[in-house]
């Protein structure tokens, strides 16, 4: 029986250095100790931690399968440490992101974001753990329609016949909170449809069609629908398998060889150009972005991430090369564009998903000047 592992990245904003821009060093130290822990007694296998702008990322492998609620109360407990942490350096927004006091079996619904995926491990296991900043679930659709389903940039959808049969995608509707699955190429169009529009429509799980092979998993949470209210941002994280009979890590990178537009820059209220970096560039500043998004490559080993002799395990920094400084560029070009039209559509995101406003309050106050036109 090949051997069955779990990787669960589990992220959450606790309190960033100078505004929403960096998780800093003490933060990160603190919660490598606290997963450290967690491997020696057992609970976890290897770790990873690192951050994504404001957005403390805990990468995690085990052997408990999803969901599990040990692995969950590692991670809460660690963020809860962290908050801690952040509230004695009073650091900006601390806790931000724990919407509730006590754990309750599962950190879903209670403000960290979570993608997991057990698998059985192949003979090789390449992944890539992304994590952005300053934009939501959605921001995933367009990488993982242009990885899974586009021929015209994965080539192994076309030369690989291991891949002939097309992969399947499974959609989350974030309003109604269902869900439907959608096989490509077959249903490519009805996909499209669904996830070309990102605030409602997000994939959040993609397997190989022929033998149902898990592939990719995303976090998918939208906080201010879990708190009726703008408490903070949704900044997602996801996994994504490659290589032998799925799309090659190049593959599942060229489609960020292009800035394109994400939702939920500057007060979650605006679009931006998605800008890949490396570990050291994971820092929003120029109006609160441009969003930024890193990639992690990792090989899954025997239940850990494969680890030098010291036990340090073996992390690719991927977006830290000159191969992307085209979209870096292309960001900061976008960037400029939209910030020049202001507070205009499209720049700011349409009235309905914005998470700050002040329109209900314009409109009170023009009330009784309003006239029948
Ligand atoms: C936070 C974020 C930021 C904040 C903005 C205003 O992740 O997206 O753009 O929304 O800096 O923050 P407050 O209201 O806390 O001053
Ligand atoms: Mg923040
Ligand atoms: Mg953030």
């Amino acid at each position: 029986m090949p051997q069955k592992t779990t990787i669960s990245i589990i992220k959450c904003d606790i309190g960033s250095l100078a505004g929403h821009h960096i998780v800093p060093k003490p933060i990160l130290d603190m919660s490598e100790e606290r997963l450290r822990e967690g491997q020696k007694s057992g609970l976890i296998n290897s770790h990873y931690v690192f951050h994504a702008g404001d957005d403390l990322e805990l990468l995690m492998l085990h052997n408990k399968g999803e969901d599990n609620p040990a692995i969950h109360e590692l991670a809460w407990d660690t963020f809860q440490d962290a908050a801690k942490k952040a509230v004695s350096l009073k650091l900006y927004g601390a806790g931000q992101d724990l919407l509730k006091t006590a754990f309750s079996g599962n950190v879903r619904g209670m403000g960290p974001g979570v993608a997991e995926m057990e698998i059985e491990e192949r003979g090789s296991d390449p992944m890539v753990v992304f994590a952005a900043d300053k934009t939501s679930g959605g921001a995933f659709n367009y990488p993982l329609f242009k990885i899974f389903a586009d021929p015209t940039s994965t080539a192994g959808l076309v030369i690989d016949s291991s891949m002939a049969g097309g992969f399947k995608f499974e959609v989350l509707d974030v309003i109604e909170n269902k869900k439907v699955i959608l096989k490509c190429p077959g249903e490519m169009y009805e996909l499209i449809g669904l996830i070309g529009s990102p605030e409602r429509y997000t994939v959040s799980r993609v397997w190989r069609a022929r033998d149902d092979l898990i592939c990719a998993a995303s976090s998918t949470a939208r906080l201010s629908l879990i708190a009726g209210k703008y408490v903070g941002k949704d900044d997602p994280a996801m996994l994504v398998r490659a290589q032998h009979g799925l799309p090659a890590l190049g593959e599942i990178l060229v489609p960020f060889m292009h800035s394109y537009f994400v939702e939920g820059w500057m007060r979650g209220s605006h679009w931006g150009p998605l800008m890949p970096v490396g570990l050291k560039d994971s820092k929003c500043t120029a109006f609160d972005g441009p969003p930024r998004i890193v990639a992690l490559g990792f090989q899954v080993a025997d239940g850990k991430i494969a680890s030098d002799d010291n036990g340090d395990p073996l992390i690719g920094d991927l977006f830290d090369d000159p191969a992307f400084d085209l979209a870096r560029r292309e960001a900061v070009e976008y960037a400029t564009a939209l910030r020049r039209m202001g507070e205009f559509e499209p720049a700011r995101l349409s009235m309905h998903v914005m998470e700050y406003t002040t329109l209900p309050q314009i409109l009170e106050k023009l009330k009784g000047r309003f006239e029948k036109a």
